[in-house]
């Protein structure tokens, strides 16, 4: 399994298997049969609401001697309603317990978005916490507190705007953001921010690398584009005997980002771990350069209603 390295050293699986929306019921089984096939990466959250299910199917598969918790790779997300600082380490201790793990071996900051404690979904003003009120580098000290617990090897941010990013890298104390999980596709190819990463030493991660179908509706714009049936991605799948989904992976993980597709179908999930082995060249990713649009399937805007102190422009610093 092609991996990308850390600053220690470090090494996570490029490939991993993305679990929001996988329902409780599909979850296990989609777990169980990764890990059967070969996944080592599993990305989770708490906000997904299927932690305890994904840590029953890692457990069983541990204790099945189907692998070694050593050689999976974990990866669990703060989310908004714990950014106080004497949230971080409760909220972590719960993930560490729903996925049966002592350790996690990647934790970060899901949204540049603060909610009160307990709020699990801000909709009204009193529920938000504005950034201001709730500075992130106060989050990521308590974040840098746990790594120094041991309850977990590395930290990093996702959703974080270039800006975001670079003031964080600048604040850090003891740690500096070492990944930034952020949306990435060929509508949305990202490379100033790439360029920033490579340069500071910052992992990416790929998320809804392929276009994230099955969000709900409601997050759904009416006249959104697909990625998987653009014309230009399935003459390149044609050309290389592979898939579309296959053709978006490849491209991801050429441009040393991990991506992390979320399937619970079998046939799907062992057809998106076999694209590590599809190889497009130069001419491929002139065309798919081509298709950038700086379009955003998860855009933020769940958190901008009415009364939010949280708009797109605040989100993105765009
Ligand atoms: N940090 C964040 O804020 C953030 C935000 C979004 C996502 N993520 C992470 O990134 C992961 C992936 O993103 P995503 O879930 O938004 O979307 P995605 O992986 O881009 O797309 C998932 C959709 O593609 C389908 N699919 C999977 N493999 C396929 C294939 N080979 N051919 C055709 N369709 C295929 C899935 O259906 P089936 O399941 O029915 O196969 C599902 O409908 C998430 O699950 C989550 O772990 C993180």
């Amino acid at each position: 399994m092609l991996s990308f390295s850390f600053r220690n050293g470090d090494r996570l699986p490029a490939l991993g298997l993305g679990t929001w929306k996988s329902a409780p019921g599909a979850v296990y089984a989609a777990v169980k049969e990764a890990l059967a096939m070969g996944y080592r990466h599993i990305d989770c959250a708490p906000i997904y609401q299927n932690e305890p299910e994904v840590g029953r199917a890692i457990a069983e598969a541990i204790e099945a001697g189907m692998v070694a918790r050593g050689d999976l790779w974990l990866t669990s997300k703060l989310w908004n309603n714990a950014h106080a600082p004497e949230q971080v380490r409760p909220a972590l201790e719960k993930t560490l317990a729903d996925l049966r793990t002592d350790s996690l071996d990647l934790y970060l900051i899901h949204w540049p978005v603060a909610f009160k404690p307990g709020v699990l979904f801000a909709r009204k003003s009193e529920e938000f916490v504005p950034l201001p009120d709730q500075p992130i580098i106060e989050t990521w000290k308590a974040m840098e507190a746990c790594v120094a617990a041991g309850l977990v090897r590395h930290i990093g941010v996702c959703n974080f705007s270039l800006a975001k990013l670079d003031a964080l890298c600048r604040q850090a104390a003891t740690i500096r953001p070492e990944m930034n999980q952020i949306e990435l596709h060929p509508y949305l190819q990202q490379r100033t921010m790439l360029d920033f990463c490579k340069e500071n030493d910052i992992l990416v991660t790929a998320f809804s690398p392929l276009g994230s179908g099955d969000r709900p509706a409601a997050m759904k714009k009416s006249d959104e584009p697909t990625l998987l049936d653009n014309p230009v991605i399935v003459q390149l799948a044609a050309k290389h005997g592979a898939t579309p989904a296959q053709v978006l992976l490849a491209w991801g993980l050429g441009r040393r980002t991990v991506v992390i597709p979320k399937s619970v179908h079998p046939d799907r999930m062992r057809q998106n771990l076999a694209a590590t082995g599809v190889q497009l060249d130069d001419r491929d990713r002139a065309t798919i350069a081509a298709l950038d649009r700086g379009f955003r399937f998860v855009d933020g805007s769940f958190f901008t209603g009415p009364g939010s102190p949280y708009t797109l422009a605040t989100i993105w610093d765009e």
